[in-house]
């Protein structure tokens, strides 16, 4: 097999590498779920050794790790021994970019199992997830907080350069409050109030995750600047804020359920309160783009899409929220800005 990378390859030959990404993927999500980065981060180990502190099968270790040449993480320094390449080096917990908690969520049952069923989503229109996980994917997290975890992390790991962009891009010392609505754990929101000191933080998530941002905010010396709230924003009672934050939730919802929680945002938000959406825009275009394959994942997860710029303007104009500027982002994510209107 060759891998897609090469120019080199025939059709069929970068067709058989496509078809067998799944192996990538889960030799990454084992590399990264098992420690082994951050095992070599002092260097190359043989893989006797590793399984030896590992507890796991010296034979079957070994091959994962020259299976993990191939897909590019690992580097084979002599027999039986690796180091991480600089790809590698990025499933390193606590290194700046690391993507180990999305290595790991990614072949995790949440995301795994959902998308084994894509051709159901193809033929329904809808998220396979009751049938692959037996509730939605915010239930699952409920029942298996170890994947929750997972979830929260990912997207912790994936806040850092969206939230530098962010405050890069706005001022947020004009707003008394600024709310991050379904803000996980708390990364992003961080982020914005360690730039500006002047300003309050409201932290709202679901029940279970609103427990796992306190402990994570009280890490960062926030605890006493932002009031954590529990509660969903599909009901009244969304806190009120002079700025809100929803990075990565429209994403998550159909029409129908954005238009339910824009409104229920419009309801509490105070007269000139400001919205900020982060999320991909879909490009105006036909060329391929990554958007396209996170917009599948939104379908196979939650019955969410990517959408376009004016799918956004659409569906902000319908909830009343007057979009002022869009901002693209070297994350890839883009800032539309809009005030109640
Ligand atoms: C894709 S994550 C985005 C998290 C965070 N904004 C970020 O970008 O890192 C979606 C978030 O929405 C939260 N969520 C899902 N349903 C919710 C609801 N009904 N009310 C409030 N939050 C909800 C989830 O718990 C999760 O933290």
């Amino acid at each position: 097999m060759k891998i897609i990378s090469d120019t080199n390859a025939s059709p069929t030959q970068q067709l058989h590498s496509a078809i067998t990404g799944f192996f990538i993927t889960q030799i990454i999500g084992t590399v990264a779920r098992l420690g082994i980065a951050d095992l070599l981060a002092g260097g190359a180990r043989d893989s006797d050794s590793l399984a030896a502190e590992l507890g796991v099968h010296p034979g079957a270790l070994f091959r994962l790790m020259r299976g993990g040449v191939t897909a590019g993480i690992l580097e084979a320094v002599s027999e039986r021994t690796y180091c991480l390449t600089p790809m590698g080096e990025g499933l390193r917990s606590n290194v700046p970019g690391s993507l180990r908690e999305v290595a790991i969520l990614l072949t995790d049952k949440s995301h795994w199992l959902p998308w084994g069923l894509l051709s159901e989503a193809v033929r329904t229109g809808r998220s396979p997830v009751q049938a692959a996980l037996g509730s939605d994917i915010w239930g699952h997290f409920a029942r298996n907080p170890e994947e929750g975890e997972h979830f929260a992390q990912a997207m912790g790991n994936v806040s850092g350069l969206v939230a530098s962009e962010l405050t890069h891009h706005i001022d947020f010392a004009p707003f008394a409050r600024v709310a991050d609505i379904g803000g996980s754990h708390g990364e992003l929101l961080a982020q914005v109030l360690r730039a500006h000191p002047s300003c309050r933080g409201i932290l709202f998530d679901l029940p279970q995750v609103a427990e796992g941002a306190k402990t994570v905010l009280e890490s960062r010396g926030l605890a006493s600047r932002v009031d954590v709230v529990a509660g969903s924003f599909f009901d009244p009672g969304i806190p009120s804020a002079e700025a809100y934050l929803l990075k990565h939730i429209l994403h998550d919802w159909d029409d129908e359920a954005s238009t339910t929680l824009l409104r229920q945002l419009h309801a509490s938000a105070p007269s000139g309160a400001r919205l900020f959406v982060l999320e991909l825009v879909i490009p105006d275009n036909r060329n391929p783009d990554s958007s396209h394959l996170i917009d599948l994942n939104m379908l196979v997860l939650a019955d969410g899409r990517e959408r376009t710029e004016d799918e956004f303007r659409a569906l902000l104009s319908a909830t009343s929220w007057k979009v002022e500027r869009i901002i693209p982002t070297r994350s890839g994510a883009s800032i539309i800005e809009a005030v109640k209107a």
